[in-house]
Parts: structure tokens; sequence; C-alpha cells
């Protein structure tokens, strides 16, 4: 299994790169690619740790060596959101850097699983979508939005709240990655009840979850270790998937339902990719509505990601 990390000497792709060289099935390899000169550095320092996985770096001029042979892509190259940003602020840079990224996924591993951790998710999956369509290689089944983090950040919660051990905790997150789009399904955990007042403040705490991370760095960044953790998690989920095992998360993917072009749901992964994306089953009177609530929010941002590809 060759899996890349695009813009790995990142926050995110620093941590990610760390989980993964210490987590991944022996005999894999990470290969590395950033703009930023450091990338090799981050190479060679992760290879002095002893595991049996392989790591590469690459630096600027080398992305198409990065994604030769790639099975897994995963992209958390671009900038972070500072205080008084939201997620639709970094578009302007970010859809860029991702469609050139995807540009060359097509280029050079079209079969490659992708998976976009670049904000503004909601649309830059769109863009990603487009500009594989373009090159004509585009599989649904095997693009990703990741949004784990809104479903870790949901367990933790979740357990701290009700004085359970998080680590045993599942969270359905449905809906999209920023702001009312993220929707936790509180109604569908087993074995914890919610008053009203708490489920109405943990889904306005998990929405605005990664302000808190912001607003703590005070202009450092935002969420980095956190997200290291979720895009690792995600990223073995699909190796596991890949090698056999049966295996669901909750992921950003292309639906075409009648909520909206792309929208998160518990997807059955397997050694395509998507086997199956699942029911995310009934929702509370509460959820519905903010579902309701939220969808032209949504759609709008996927027909801006749309629109930047086709102009
Ligand atoms: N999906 C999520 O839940 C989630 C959570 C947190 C952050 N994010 C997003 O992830 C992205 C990265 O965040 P970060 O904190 O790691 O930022 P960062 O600034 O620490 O790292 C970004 C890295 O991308 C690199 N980069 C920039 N342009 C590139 C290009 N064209 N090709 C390759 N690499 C390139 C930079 O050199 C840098 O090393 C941001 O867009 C952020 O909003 C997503």
């Amino acid at each position: 299994m060759k899996i890349a990390v695009l813009g790995a000497a990142g926050g995110i792709g620093q941590a990610l790169s760390l989980l993964l060289k210490v987590q991944l099935p022996a005999g894999s390899e990470l290969s590395l690619y950033d703009v930023a000169p450091v990338v090799p550095g981050v190479a060679v320092d992760l290879s002095h740790i002893p595991t049996g996985v392989k790591v590469q770096g690459y630096g600027k001029d080398n992305l198409a060596d990065a994604l030769t042979g790639c099975d897994i892509v995963l992209i958390p190259a671009g900038v972070p959101r500072k205080p008084g940003m939201d997620r639709s602020d970094l578009f302007n840079i970010n859809a860029g850097i991702v469609k050139n990224l995807v540009d060359a996924i097509a280029d050079n591993c079209p079969e490659a699983c992708t998976c976009i951790i670049t904000n503004p998710v909601n649309t830059t999956v769109a863009i990603a979508a487009e500009a594989l369509k373009a090159k004509g290689v585009y599989n649904k089944n095997k693009l990703f939005g990741v949004t784990t983090l809104d479903v870790i950040r949901s367990e933790t919660f979740v357990g701290n709240l009700k004085g359970l051990n998080p680590a045993n905790l599942h969270v359905p997150v449905i809906g999209g990655h920023s702001g009312t789009t993220i929707l936790p399904l509180l109604s569908q955990v087993k074995g914890v009840e919610f008053t009203a007042e708490e489920v109405a403040s943990l889904t306005t705490r998990i929405q605005n979850a990664g302000t808190e991370v912001v607003t703590a760095k005070a202009g450092g960044g935002s969420a980095t270790l956190s997200m290291g953790q979720a895009a690792a998690r995600f990223c073995l989920s699909l190796v596991d998937a890949m090698r056999g095992e049966n295996v669901v998360e909750y992921t950003y993917v292309e639906t075409n339902s009648d909520d909206a072009a792309f929208f998160a749901h518990p997807v059955r992964l397997g050694k395509n990719g998507i086997e199956e994306i699942l029911s995310y089953g009934e929702l509370s009177e509460f959820e519905e509505n903010a579902k309701k609530a939220m969808l032209d929010g949504l759609r709008a941002d996927i027909a801006m990601g749309v629109e930047f590809v086709k102009g």
C-alpha cells in the first residue's frame, strides 16, 4: 500500500504522517509531499522511527513521483483559519491548491482513493470531483471529504458531559463540515439520554468546535493534532477496508440524494473505496429541523465548487 500526504510539512500533515508511520501495516510506503523546503527533513526525521513503513519526502518539483503508484492520497495542503475567519474565507487560496493537486492525482494515480482535508471541505470536495471529471477519471466511490474530526469531537464532548469513556462511544455526524452544516445525531447515541437543553448546547458546541481551537491558538492556526488523529483514523479504516475488512465510517461523499449532491453519511468501505452508502436512519424533530435549515447553505457551498472548476 502506498499512501501520499500532500501538505505533509504542515501542522496536520506532520501529525498525520507521524501517526501513519507508527500505525500503517509493515510494508507500506508513505510518500510525503509539500511545497515547503522542510519536507525532505520531515521525511528523514520520521524515517528514524523503527517501523516497517518506508518514508520518502518529495519537494515541490516532484509531485508526479510522490503520487505514482499511490493507493490512497490525503490532502491537508492549504492555509488554515485565523481568528475571525470562517472556513469559507479560505476558499480563494485553497480552491486553487486543491484543484492543482487533484489534477496531478488524475494524471499520476487516477485509481487512488482521494481524501480531502483542506477547507472549506463542503466546497473543496466538489472542486475535486469536477477536476477529476474534467480529466475523465472521476470515480465517486473513491473521493472522500474527511469529516472524522466532527465525529471524534462529538464522542469526546458527549463522554465528558456524561462521565463516560469517549473511546467507547459512537456518535454519528452527517451533513457537511462547517458551522450548522455539521449535524451530530445525538438521538442515535446508544445508551445515553440527553435533555433538550443538552442536545441544543452540545450541537452548537460540536458545530463551533473548530473555532474553539482557532481562538485558543490565537492566530497560530486551527486544529492540527486532533485533525491528524482524525485523518489517521479515516486512512487506517480505508487501509483495513482495502485489505478485506468490513469497516463503516462517516464521511462526506457524493450521494445525489434529496439532501445535497454531497453529504456525510455512514459509508461501508471496501477494496474499491465506497462499497455502500448506508442510510443515516431516523432523525429526531430537532435534527430534522436543523437539517432542513442548513441544506440551502450546503448546496450553495457545493455549487461554488462546481462553478470554480467549470467557470
Ligand atoms: N477537514 C477538517 O476537519 C480540517 C480540520 C482542520 C484543518 N483543516 C484544514 O486543513 C488545511 C491545513 O491545515 P494546517 O493547520 O495543516 O495548515 P498549515 O499551514 O500548518 O499546513 C499547510 C501545509 O500545506 C502546504 N502547502 C501549501 N500549498 C501547497 C501546495 N500547493 N502543495 C502542497 N503543499 C502545500 C504548506 O507548505 C504547509 O506545509 C487547512 O485548509 C485547514 O483549514 C481541515
